[in-house]
């Protein structure tokens, strides 16, 4: 099963010239914590993003060519896909804006950080996906530099 995390602003905002827009200390926290030891899949421009690979997790990047440094690089989205969609196995995909648009008719569960404030400058968003598909349990709310967030896990119905 795939479950997609990320945290987004009030229009859905990720990211912006290749960078998050959100550095909240208790969400980085609540990524770290959800993801740890299993299997993460991103794109490779979050790849690229990073500064190497998410340790005490399975790094998978998706791309047209071989990435170096991955554990896995993927290139066959669709097999990939095929062959986890309906395992019991939770795998965590873990942006960007073109990949969780890829995954969202796939996902069981959507852990999102929403925070209340919006990003003028993104160039990346998260898919819109119709609420009264899922079910929302509110994990944690808070608030960090004047930022209020909430981090909620949605089920899909
Ligand atoms: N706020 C958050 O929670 C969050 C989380 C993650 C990322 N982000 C932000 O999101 C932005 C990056 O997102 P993005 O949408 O620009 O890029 P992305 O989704 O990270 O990566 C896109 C790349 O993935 C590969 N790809 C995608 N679909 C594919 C397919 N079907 N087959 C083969 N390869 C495929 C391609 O790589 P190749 O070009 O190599 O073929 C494509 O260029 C950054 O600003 C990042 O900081 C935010």
């Amino acid at each position: 099963m795939f479950s997609l995390i990320a945290a987004i602003g009030k229009n859905r905002e990720l990211g912006s010239r290749g960078q998050l827009l959100f550095h909240i200390k208790e969400d980085l926290q609540f990524f770290k914590t959800t993801t740890m030891h299993h299997k993460i899949v991103m794109g490779r421009k979050t790849w690229d993003s990073l500064p190497g690979k998410l340790p005490g997790r399975t790094n998978i990047v998706v791309s047209r060519y071989p990435v170096e440094g991955a554990d896995l690089s993927i290139s066959d989205l669709p097999a990939f896909i095929a062959e986890y969609a309906t395992s019991d196995e939770e795998i965590f995909v873990i942006g960007g804006g073109t990949i969780y648009t890829e995954f969202l008719p796939h996902a069981k569960h959507l852990y999102l950080t929403e925070i209340a404030t919006t990003a003028p400058d993104a160039d990346t968003f998260f898919p819109s996906f119709d609420r009264s598909q899922f079910s929302r349990q509110i994990i944690q709310k808070g608030k960090e530099n004047d930022l209020d967030f909430i981090i909620s896990k949605y089920t899909k119905k």
